[in-house]
């Protein structure tokens, strides 16, 4: 078992394949995009599969692919293959914005792929537009009808924004009456690519759940999974569960379990961090495992005990500019 230096699990990967994507969310970049990275920046293939196959030998069992946006690059179900026959990974999921994943989900499936987060902030049209510029909400519904009549297991992500999608709180929470799914309100994060706005945070996690029992007063709190990251909630004669994320709050930090590497091969032990290890230089500079793996060690022997510890520690002070593209959600 992987242990950080707070005595906490760590089993859970959550690895950045690209920065690239076909949406511009507002909370994540400006519209223009951000400056990509070139090819020769980006992790190859092979050295993912050589950090995945070391990290599962040192106590990882859980790998979350994100962006980025996973299926804008090219031969992801060829990498998601690879990946799934490593011997060790006891959970492959995928997180997603879902305009390009609807063909994929059969072979997904396949691949013994069943966790599936679909980004999705709200079910109208218009404001779905103007929240991520681009008009895709039919391609990302129809992955959502997709998903369920595949059976796979899917938590629906949305950003709370203040002028931009409180009007879709409750059609969100609507969903889960008749559909098998948890919805998952997350507070706004710093993470938008530009720094020129630090978010106030106006929609903090008691709010969002003030609100959704203005409309559900019979909702009830459920058992939080182990190592869960929001607070779950489930409204009696729903198939779905509601769940609520203080990602910016971050009241999760005591039971975190999880690590991050980012597309470009940098290790963050927090969100917060802005990286406290470069393993693709490593890897290029030719060492050898032994070595990447008491330099992974090394790391998650020396994690903030949480995200504000890990904000506080940044070598580059605020504002935040990075986009959540290039941390890997
Ligand atoms: N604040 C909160 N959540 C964000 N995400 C992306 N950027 C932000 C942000 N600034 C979410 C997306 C996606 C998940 C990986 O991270 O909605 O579902
Ligand atoms: Fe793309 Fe996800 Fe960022 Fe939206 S939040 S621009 S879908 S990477």
């Amino acid at each position: 078992m992987l242990l950080d230096n707070h005595g906490r699990t760590i089993n859970y990967l959550r690895l950045g394949v690209t920065d690239r994507c076909n949406l511009r969310c507002f909370y994540c970049m400006p519209e223009k995009g951000i400056d990509w990275l070139s090819r020769k920046e980006l992790m190859s293939y092979a050295e993912l599969m050589r950090v995945c196959s070391l990290l599962v030998k040192t106590g990882i069992e859980k790998i979350r692919i994100t962006g980025g946006e996973p299926f804008v690059r090219t031969d992801i179900m060829q990498f998601l293959t690879a990946l799934s026959k490593l011997n060790g990974v006891k959970e492959l999921a995928v997180t997603t914005n879902g305009v390009l994943t609807a063909p994929h989900i059969p072979e997904l499936k396949s691949l013994g792929i069943r966790n599936i987060n679909l980004s999705l902030d709200t079910v109208d049209r218009d404001r779905f537009l103007a929240i991520t510029h681009r008009d895709e909400l039919p391609a990302v519904l129809d992955t959502l009808e997709q998903l369920l009549l595949h059976n796979m297991d899917v938590k629906l992500n949305a950003v709370v924004m203040e002028g931009k999608n409180l009007q879709d709180i409750i059609p969100l929470v609507a969903l889960t009456k008749d559909m098998p799914i948890s919805v998952r309100f997350i507070e706004e994060m710093p993470f938008n690519g530009d720094g020129s706005h630090y978010p106030v945070l106006h929609w903090d996690h008691i709010k969002i759940l003030q609100t959704i029992k203005k409309t559900y007063p019979a909702i009830q709190k459920v058992a939080d999974p182990a190592y869960s990251t929001s607070y779950n909630y489930h409204i009696p004669g729903h198939k779905g569960n509601v769940g609520i994320i203080a990602a910016y709050t971050r009241s999760f930090c005591g039971t975190c379990n999880r690590i991050r590497i980012t597309p470009q091969g940098t290790l963050k032990t927090c969100l917060y961090d802005d990286g406290v290890l470069n393993i693709r230089d490593m890897i290029r500079e030719g060492h050898d495992d032994q070595y990447l793996q008491h330099s992974l060690l090394n790391a998650i022997n020396k994690r903030a005990k949480d995200g504000w510890e890990a904000e506080k520690n940044r070598k580059e002070k605020n504002p935040v500019h990075e986009s959540m593209a290039t941390i890997g959600g």
